[in-house]
């Protein structure tokens, strides 16, 4: 079986998916470098059976894995997957229609509508870029204040990302959250992400310890992960009052400082699953 490892640099999370794949017999690992690959849409046939997707950028992700797809090679995870997971408006659009609980969420396009929907919710609410990662322009915003002072900065200084104001309730999360790990139709193990700053990103400072995977945070993560298309996905939870809540769903996900916290090979549940997609015709 040929598999094709789409990558950028190789980070110690790909490093071990690989030692996995390497374990496994008759597998031929075919190493596809984003930052050398080019396609030739009209002409592309690929001799591979799967591809996984491990990039760091989004955007290739994305491309990359719809020219593979277009190339009619299957691919882990799914375009469409990619789609939904690297917007967080669309997950969340995907979230509702599958009746997956998560906190509240308001749209706008322009700052005074924006303050208009804040104000309605009440403070403290969080805005995100709909594209973005690793809790980085994250605005936990407590008065308003501070709501005129980040939606004038967006709207003037801000990318095309900025134009959408995506606003969340601010869920009070008691200094952490859970991080669930899905792969096919299974939450294979989960962490909590403890942090005494409100964003609790391990990438941020959040401290990792295992999280018992009950029947609950099972149910929820899988039904998160179907919402968005399944395959291989991280979500992260909320605790809260009315019970868990899906905050978002990550498509590429990292695991490294995972695999000792909860005892689980992630990697290796991975490799397994992705042989049983490549070989499901
Ligand atoms: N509405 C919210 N209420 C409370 N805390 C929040 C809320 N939204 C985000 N956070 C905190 O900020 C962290 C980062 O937010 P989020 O996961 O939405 O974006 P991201 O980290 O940039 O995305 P990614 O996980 O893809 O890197 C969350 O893990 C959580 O700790
Ligand atoms: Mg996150």
């Amino acid at each position: 079986m040929k598999i094709g490892l789409l990558h950028s640099l190789i980070r110690k999370d790909e490093k071990f998916l690989l030692d996995e794949f390497e374990k496994i017999k008759g597998v031929e690992l075919v190493m596809i470098d984003d930052r050398k690959i080019t396609f030739n849409l009209l002409e592309d046939h690929f001799n591979l059976d799967i591809v996984v997707e491990r990039c760091i950028n989004h955007s290739r992700a994305l491309h990359a894995l719809k020219l593979f797809e277009t190339a009619g090679i299957k691919c882990v995870n799914t375009s469409k997957v990619a789609t939904i997971c690297g917007d967080k408006l669309l997950t969340s659009i995907a979230l509702k229609e599958n009746n997956v609980p998560q906190p509240e969420v308001r749209v706008a396009f322009t700052e005074e509508s924006a303050l208009n929907a804040i104000e309605e919710m009440g403070y403290p609410v969080v805005l995100k870029p709909a594209v973005g990662s690793w809790g980085r322009l994250l605005s936990k915003v407590n008065d308003r204040d501070a709501a005129e002072a980040i939606l004038e900065h967006k709207t003037v200084l801000g990318s095309y990302h900025h134009s959408i104001f995506y606003i969340q309730k601010y869920v009070e999360k008691k200094g952490r959250d859970i991080r669930s790990f899905v792969v096919g139709d299974k939450c294979i193990a989960a962490i909590y992400r403890t942090s005494s700053h409100w964003i609790t990103n391990t990438a941020r400072g959040g401290i990792a310890t295992n999280c018992p995977v009950t029947d609950e945070l099972n149910d929820l993560s899988v039904r998160a992960a179907k919402a968005v298309g399944g395959g291989i996905v991280a979500i992260d939870i909320f605790e809260t009052e009315q019970g868990l809540m899906v905050n978002e769903v990550n498509y590429t996900m990292e695991y490294k400082n995972s695999i000792t916290t909860t005892g689980v090979n992630i990697p290796k549940f991975m490799a397994e699953y992705v042989i049983k997609v490549a070989e499901d015709r």
